[in-house]
């Protein structure tokens, strides 16, 4: 099954292109961040606190495992740091959506985007930490800021790839 996957750092506007690209290509979303919650009953948060990044981790894992069982093609729109123990390209076509790093400090500088972050705070150690990964597990590296853009980018893309 081939998914057309989003990856990127938090904060970089997956989800926000996930909802987007849905009706246009009129596919469903599966998003990571939502199945650990549902399967856990519990939010991103609680589990980081209960568990450590460790046991958000072994969750991811489980999600990867989740997504090859999907029947259907889907926008998997993975948190932010999905790519550090899995492999996005083994599920389909991924799209990096690189924000600069000074975007991103500006849309966290927002209380309420970083409580629901637990991994927030250091954003630009993470950030160079991640770059080269995200890079690395990119079918095509979307770079361009403008939301419009983006969304015909991808959809393009996709459309070719077949
Ligand atoms: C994380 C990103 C978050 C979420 C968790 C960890 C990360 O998802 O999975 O807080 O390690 O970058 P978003 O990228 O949707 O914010």
């Amino acid at each position: 099954m081939k998914h057309l996957v989003l990856i990127g750092f938090m904060a970089s506007g997956k989800s926000t292109l996930a909802s987007l690209l849905s009706p246009l290509l009129n596919l469903p979303i599966f998003s990571t961040d939502d199945w650990i919650s549902t399967q856990t009953q519990k939010s991103i948060p609680e589990i980081f606190s209960l568990y450590g990044e460790e046991g958000f981790r072994v969750w991811e894992r489980k999600t990867f495992e989740a997504i090859l069982e999907l029947k259907q093609t889907h926008i998997i729109d993975c948190g932010g740091g999905f790519v550090l123990r899995n492999h996005p390209k083994d599920l389909g076509r991924v799209y990096y959506l690189k924000v600069p790093l000074k975007e991103i400090q500006k849309r966290l500088e927002n209380k309420e985007q970083r409580l629901v972050r637990p991994l927030a705070n250091d954003i630009s150690t993470l950030y160079s930490q991640r770059e080269g990964i995200y890079q690395l597990n990119a079918s095509k590296v979307i770079e361009n800021q403008d939301q419009e853009e983006i969304l015909k980018e991808v959809e393009q893309d996709w459309k070719k790839s077949f």
